[in-house]
């Protein structure tokens, strides 16, 4: 008689790049994966803790074939009737603009088990790792994570909200919309504002761009920086001890 193996997806967030900010518990569930879809943003070195798994990359990858949402869900579920045992790794966190939950509503539908193994996401590890607070007291009593860039391709109405607020804001996926961002800003009074952007955080290809909204843009064509990158805004950049030096020099922060 044919024994009929469990049928289990655990969607697994990777962490921001560098491969030892991911969880214990993310790693022992590689461990014990037969099949793993993985992203373009995940650290490779992670798919060495699965060494008997299949590896099936599904990402975005430049002069590649992209797979769309609907063809990676299914191709979960297919591998998942036919391993057993799968595991979706993602990015940062599977539920921030991960797309997480629609590849569990799909997978469910199906009648198949599916878990969630939190991330550390890119939208507080990168700044953390310039060692930018994104809530300090006295200085920001709260933070936004935005996309920069909607499904409809445009820029979240979310940011000229937050751009009234005196909160630090976060934003992912928005360097094609600096400009925008920018302008935004600048509507609102915030030209001063201290600004960071971070690309490849805590990976080795980093790369880094600090200013404020009126320099910022100037200091991405310098630097050439571009995506994968995170846009933070907010005077908690200028707190920072890492970046103080430089803020100094500005003289936006006094001795
Ligand atoms: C589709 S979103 C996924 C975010 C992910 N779920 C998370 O929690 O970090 C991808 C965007 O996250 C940001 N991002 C992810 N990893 C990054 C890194 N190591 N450095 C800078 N930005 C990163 C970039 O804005 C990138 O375009």
């Amino acid at each position: 008689m044919k024994t009929k193996i469990a049928k289990k997806v655990t969607l697994i967030g990777a962490g921001p790049g560098d491969p030892d900010l991911i969880t214990v518990k993310g790693v022992k569930a590689l461990q014990s994966a037969k099949v793993i879809l993985y992203d373009a943003l995940i650290n490779r070195k992670l798919l060495e803790y699965a060494p008997t798994a299949k590896k099936i990359f599904v990402g975005k990858r430049k002069g590649m074939h992209s797979f769309s949402q609907d063809e990676i869900n299914e191709l979960i579920v297919k591998n998942t009737f036919e391993y057993g045992n799968a595991v979706r790794l993602k990015g940062g966190d599977p539920f921030i603009f991960g797309r997480g939950s629609e590849e569990i509503d799909y997978i469910e539908s199906f009648g198949i088990e599916t878990e969630v193994i939190s991330g550390i996401s890119s939208s507080m590890a990168v700044p953390a790792s310039q060692g930018i607070s994104l809530t300090k007291r006295g200085v920001a009593e709260s933070f936004w994570v935005i996309t920069g860039t909607t499904s409809e391709k445009k820029l979240s109405t979310d940011v000229y909200l937050a751009a009234q607020s005196t909160a630090t804001v976060v934003i992912l996926m928005g360097m094609s919309k600096l400009n925008e961002i920018v302008s935004v800003f600048k509507k609102f009074n915030k030209s001063e504002i201290p600004t960071a952007i971070i690309q490849n955080g805590t990976t080795k290809n980093e790369k880094l761009g600090f200013g404020t909204i009126n320099t910022i843009e100037e200091v991405v064509a310098q630097k050439k920086l571009s995506s994968p990158a995170i846009i933070v805004i907010g005077e908690v950049v200028k707190e920072s001890a890492k970046l103080r030096s430089f803020y100094e020099s500005l003289s936006l922060v006094s001795n």
